[in-house]
């Protein structure tokens, strides 16, 4: 039994950590596609077909499910990727809903209709293709009215983290969040809708001022999966090892792993 974690690079690792130390008997698969990284900066068709390519290349690895850990690739493919490509005995899911299930304090799967909800303003950070897809404001108004969301496309940041150049990424986070308080001078909670930017959520946190609630995704994605696994025991799939594998320089993507998750993590070539 295996559950595939995807993200265009390193920052699925967020996601992988949490989930791993959540549900420790299960062997997950973390496949990072470094050499096509960034995909924020790429169109929503290109998107989509390197998503599944990566997705085929898990099914392969014998995980029937597969988590998309990165927000592009659920604003831009997942919908597309349900609706046309996934066969009935597998799935694919991404790391919006549990991150809006939270914001709109709602239990896991609670479809009933919009209401409101304590916070009113929201600021979003999140790459230029989410941030053009309109998913997280779609997703949210299926459940909220009345939020206000101001959302600002962090160009720069994932490639900044990709490369290993924290003083860079730190210092973009903190024009990114100045660019957008000029908007919105005092929102309530920040949403961090993008895998990579927990690897930088102190520089957030402290850019946007201790009295913000900043959520990001990692524990958020392993409580619902948990939660759907239990539901759902079939979709653990054949693989029985954990492994990493990237279509990078495993031994360059090995290193920025090691010093972003502060243990040893060794890549293979996918
Ligand atoms: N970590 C990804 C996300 O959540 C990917 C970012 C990128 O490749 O641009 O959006």
């Amino acid at each position: 039994m295996a559950v595939g974690i995807f993200d265009s690079g390193l920052g699925g690792l967020t996601v992988l950590d949490a989930v791993a130390r959540r549900l420790p008997d299960v062997p997950f698969v973390y496949l990072g596609d470094n050499a096509h990284a960034p995909y924020g900066v790429r169109t929503h068709d290109d998107i989509f077909n390197l998503t599944c390519g990566a997705t085929e290349r898990l099914w392969d690895e014998g995980c029937d499910l597969v988590i998309l850990a990165c927000n592009t690739a659920s604003a831009a493919a997942l919908k597309r990727m349900q609706e046309t490509w996934v066969p009935a005995q597998k799935r694919v899911l991404g790391v919006f809903v549990p991150l809006i299930e939270a914001l709109t304090e709602r239990q896991w799967g609670d479809n009933s209709p919009p209401r409101e909800v304590a916070i009113k303003h929201v600021a979003l950070f999140a790459t230029p293709a989410t941030v053009a897809s309109r998913a997280f404001q779609r997703e949210l108004a299926f459940r909220a009215i009345g939020v206000d969301v101001e959302a600002q496309p962090c160009g720069g940041v994932v490639d900044a983290i990709e490369q290993g150049d924290e003083i860079l990424a730190e210092a973009l986070v903190r024009s990114h969040v100045e660019a957008l308080m000029r908007r919105m001078p005092h929102p309530q909670a920040a949403i961090l809708g993008c895998t990579h930017y927990p690897l930088m959520q102190k520089a957030f946190q402290d850019a946007l001022g201790a009295d913000v609630k900043v959520y990001s995704q990692a524990n958020l994605v392993a409580e619902s999966l948990t939660d759907y696994l239990t539901r759902h025991p079939e979709f653990h799939g054949s693989g029985t090892r954990s492994k990493f594998m990237t279509t990078g320089d495993p031994s360059y993507v090995s290193s920025k792993a090691t010093q972003f998750l502060r243990r040893q993590v060794v890549f293979e070539a996918a």
